[in-house]
Parts: structure tokens; sequence; C-alpha cells
């Protein structure tokens, strides 16, 4: 009896102390361990024959997904939505969208995860809603006593310059989907113009100005009372779905919510109280950036951030070549993961060894296969198993938290023609059904084809998970091997020491050193179709490879080893412990 009621004692005598549980500074514990798996809801699984996927379907693929050795989910969004970009547009923060089924099946579908050890994540669009959500629609109205009134921007007037945005957006092609601008003239009685920010259709939270012009009354300060409520609503959403039992969430836009804040430290500012706020209350959950500057958002309160299609140019220079759509607006005309072997990988060891020396004690860069918004690793160029084996061995042996976007485990392609559906524009083609079998809806549904979320199209049957299941050279075998060492080899863990051991000037191979005090692993990859070959200091033990694609030696010297390496070949070695 005793023994029961000490820890209740304790936690008791903490709380009236002012003494709160302690996260760790890197956050929750079990992102030390994370592995993600990103799931584009509405392409995973149909469960009822209508075409688009659900919870009930994503439920029934769990024991998939954690066969693939990951133990995290992000969904994206799930919550009652106009559908006008994908579920970012919310009518309802608080609601499941009929589509996928209910917040019970929510519920369900967390249990269900919880109980295969993986955890949940959801996708918190924390700057803007729908039009058609009820926060808008009463701030719409002018009346100064709704609850609503100060949720969104409403200028009376704006530069001639974003006059000239609204017309150019009202005169392409597809105005509704066309992002230019920050405003949207206002149909309602309340002003004459409205901020948006990205479609039409998505009004921007009010999180106030960090630079407020008093001639410019519609800009509020952050302290001001809308703003403050806004932040309380932001609060009370996610404390709603923590209260379901979810693990955490991937924040949307999370550098802009603060308008006017060039320094971006108002919006640091509102991370921090954030962060702090998740650390009295829901410290076992995280908070992972849509930020894409590291050396920024973990600072201010994010436990993860990513490298991707935006801000800094390492992840382009990896994945993105001139004649991909993602290329398209690229300063490098070829990839490093091209195997022309034209690429570079400078700029990326420049934008991750300095994101990685300022964040590494504090919090992880989110390195993703791909996702929702870019082209999926399968692009152009890069269009064969062997080639997508080495990205992969480079994208699950760095440190920082892996994210692998559903369908990439078995190399799904870019789809280049898939049609824009709900906003999606050129990334439909990343959004296209999970491929589970042959036939004419991959198993993803029991609709008929025309019916489909988007069209599969699925090689023959060959880009398939069951096809890949049946063949132990697959892409799906490799990188549920790599998965596996992830977990098992702690050199290879999220919190192991990377060293890069080749020169970053001559890139190819890439050569680098993963470690813990007692455990070393040597990754080398080799992207381009041509032999090379790299020197490392000798190592003082030798060496096993435990993973492997295409030819590899590893040449013991004297002074310096040498790791020769066959066109379009990855490595990596383990050194035998005593
Ligand atoms: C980023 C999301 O990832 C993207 O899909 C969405 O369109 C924009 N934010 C606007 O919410």
């Amino acid at each position: 009896m005793k023994r029961q009621f000490l820890p209740i004692l304790l936690a008791a005598f903490l709380a009236a102390s002012g003494v709160q549980a302690q996260p760790s500074a890197k956050g929750p514990e079990w992102l030390s361990r994370a592995i993600f798996y990103q799931i584009y809801p509405s392409s995973f699984q149909d469960s009822d024959g209508n075409g688009i996927g659900d919870l009930p379907g994503i439920i029934s693929r769990l024991d998939y997904i954690q066969s693939l050795g990951v133990n995290a989910l992000w969904l994206n969004p799930v919550y009652e939505s106009g559908w006008f970009d994908g579920g970012y547009d919310i009518i309802d923060f608080y609601r499941i969208d009929p589509r996928f089924g209910t917040n019970s099946d929510m519920v369900r579908l967390i249990d269900e995860a919880h109980k295969r050890g993986l955890r949940v994540c959801l996708d918190l669009v924390a700057g803007h809603t729908s039009d058609r959500c009820r926060w808008f629609v009463e701030s719409a109205t002018a009346d100064p006593n709704s609850r609503y009134s100060d949720y969104y921007i409403w200028p009376d007037s704006i530069s001639a310059d974003e006059r000239e945005q609204i017309r150019l957006r009202h005169a392409s092609a597809h105005p509704a989907s066309d992002t230019r601008g920050h405003y949207v003239e206002s149909p309602y009685p309340r002003a004459r113009y409205y901020m948006k920010n990205y479609f039409e259709c998505q009004p921007a939270l009010n999180y106030g100005y960090a630079h407020p012009d008093p001639s410019r009354p519609w800009e509020q300060a952050v302290t001001a009372p809308g703003p403050q409520a806004v932040r309380r609503e932001l609060r009370n959403i996610m404390a709603f779905w923590f209260d379901k039992g979810i693990d955490g969430f991937r924040v949307d836009m999370a550098s802009s919510l603060v308008k006017n804040d060039p320094d971006r430290s108002a919006i640091r500012q509102l991370w921090q109280e954030m962060r702090q706020w998740r650390d009295s209350h829901y410290p076992h959950c995280a908070l992972i950036a849509e930020w894409a500057n590291p050396a920024m958002s973990i600072p201010a309160g994010f436990d993860v951030d990513f490298f991707m299609h935006f801000n800094r140019p390492g992840y382009p220079s990896l994945f993105f070549d001139r004649d991909t759509p993602a290329g398209s607006r690229s300063p490098f005309e070829y990839s490093y993961f091209n195997r022309n072997g034209r690429g570079r990988i400078d700029q990326f060891i420049d934008n991750f060894s300095e994101c990685y020396r300022l964040t590494r004690d504090r919090g992880y860069i989110g390195l993703p296969t791909a996702n929702h918004d870019f082209q999926r690793l399968r692009a152009g160029s890069r269009n064969t198993p062997d080639q997508l084996r080495v990205a992969m061995t480079f994208l699950l042996t760095m440190p920082g938290i892996p994210f692998v976007y559903y369908g990439d485990e078995i190399g799904m392609r870019y789809q280049l023609d898939a049609p824009d559906v709900e906003g999606a524009t050129d990334r439909a083609g990343s959004r296209t059904p999970m491929q589970w079998e042959p036939g004419p809806t991959a198993g993803f549904s029991t609709c008929a084809v025309d019916s489909l979320y988007l069209p599969v199209s699925t090689d023959g049957g060959l880009l398939t998970v069951r096809a890949q299941e049946a063949d132990p050279r697959s892409l799906l075998y490799y990188v549920r091997h790599l998965l596996r060492l992830r977990r098992d080899v702690p050199a290879l863990g999220n919190d192991a020491g990377w060293t890069l051991l080749s020169d970053k000037m001559r890139p190819y191979p890439m050569v680098y050193r993963r470690s813990t005090a007692d455990d070393v692993c040597i990754v080398a990859v080799n992207p381009s179709a041509a032999s090379v070959s790299a020197s490392i200091p000798t190592l003082s033990a030798p060496v096993e490879a435990i993973a492997q694609s295409g030819k590899v030696k590893y040449k013991r010297g004297a002074t310096t080893d040498r790791i020769v390496m066959g066109p379009v070949s990855a490595v990596v070695y383990r050194l035998s412990r005593p």
C-alpha cells in the first residue's frame, strides 16, 4: 500500500512546489529512437470503397507499417476541411473530416498504433483556416461582440504592389490555386481585404505584428487581445488531441505566424512560450516544425525540423535535377544523387554541418525521403532500384530523424502527369494511392478505377508491396534491413555522432563515420555510374559490411584504408568490436 502511494505523494509534492517533470533538453525521450512514416491519408488505404483513403483503412495497414521497422507516424491533416488544399484549409480543427471517419476512429487508430509501438503525430495547421471555418465567417460579419472578431487580419487598404498581385492572380488560369500576393478582396462587410497565407481560401490567423504600424489599425501587437486569443485557441487544439492520446504535431508553416517579423524574434518567442507550455503539460509529446531552418527553429523550442525543398539549398542539391518539377527552380543543374556524377555535396555538407553543430544537443534534423509537397525520390533520371538503394542508404544512416514518405519504401514513382486534385498542382504526382498489390486499383480501394483519388500505375504489378515482399532483392527488403540496422546498431542511431571523412569538393564517393563511445560505422555512397574510391585514416579493427548495394571493396593500408566502389553502390561497414 505504502509503496503505491509514494509516487503519488511525490508528484503532489512536486506539483505543489511548482517543480514540473523535467523533459530532457532534447524533448521527449522517444525521439532518440524515432523513425517516422508519413501518410497522406487520402491516398493510403480506402476501407469503404469510395476511392479515398480513411482512418479505418490506415488501421488495417498498421501491421505492415510496423513490419517496416518505423515507430512513429505523421498524418497530413485529417480534420474537417474544404479540400481546396489537400486538407490544409480547415473548417473544424476539433473534428475528423467525415471522409476519413470520426473522432472515435482516430482514438481507435491511436490505441491500435500504440499497441504496435507506433507513436502518432498529427498536422497542426497553425497559420490559417478555411474561409468556410466558423471563426472566419463570424469574424467577417463585423460583429464586434463575436468571440472571433479579431481572429483574422482585415486591412482597409493595401499597397499598389499588393493590388497588382491580386490582379495577376485573377488573370491567371487557376486563380483559386495561385499563391501570389498576401491579400484577398473581401466580399464581406468587415473590411475591403483580408490577409491570406497561401491560397485565397486560406485566411491567415491573427497572431499579430512584430512591428505594428499605428496608422494601420488592423496591424495588432502580438500582445493584443485578438492575437492572444488565437494563441490560446492553438493551445486548446493541441491539448484536445494530446488528451486523446496523440504523441505530437508537425506544425505547418511554423515560421510565418507573426507578421512583419523580419528577424523572426517574435515568432521565436511564440514558440518558446509554446515549448514551455508543452514541457509543463505534455512533456512526452513532440513538436516538429515545417520551418526548414533547424538552426533557428530548434533553439526556438521545436524538437525536430526538416531539411527539405525550401529555405536552405542543401537538400535540393542532393535530389532535385533541373529537368524535374522541384528542380526547375533549383540553382543546380544536376543533383548529387544523379548517376551522371555531375552533382555536388558541398552545399549540403555546409548547411548540414552548421545546423548539426548548432542543434545536436537540443533537437533533431529530420531527413525526409520526400513529402506531399515535393517529388518522390523516384523522379526524372533516378528511376532504377539500385539508384534508390544508394539514396536510401544515405537517408537512413544519417544522424537525426528519418521520415519515410509512404510508398518510397517500394520506390513508387513521382507521377509526372497526375491530374491536379484538391489544390495539389504538381504535388499530385507525390500523392497517388499506395500500391499494395497488382490490379487496377493496386489494392488501395474496391472502387471503380475512375473513382480513385488519383490514378495508380504499378509497372505491371512490380511496384507493389505484394511483389516486393516476395523478392529478397527488392527495395522493400533493403529498406527494412536498413531500418533494422538503425534500430539495432548504436552507431547508426539518431543521436550517434557524425563526421564527414571524404573531401566535400570531391563528392563521389561521400564517406562518413557514425559513432558512439563503443561502436563505429563507416558509410560510403557512390550514386554515380563511374567506379570511384576514397581514402580514409586506417581503422583500428577489421570491418564487416552490414549493408551493401552494388560492388564495394575495403582495402586496408598502413596509414590509410581505401574504399573502392563500383558504379551506383553503397555500403555500411561496422568495426568489429573486441
Ligand atoms: C505547407 C503544407 O505542407 C502544404 O501542403 C500546404 O499547401 C501549405 N503549407 C499551406 O498550408
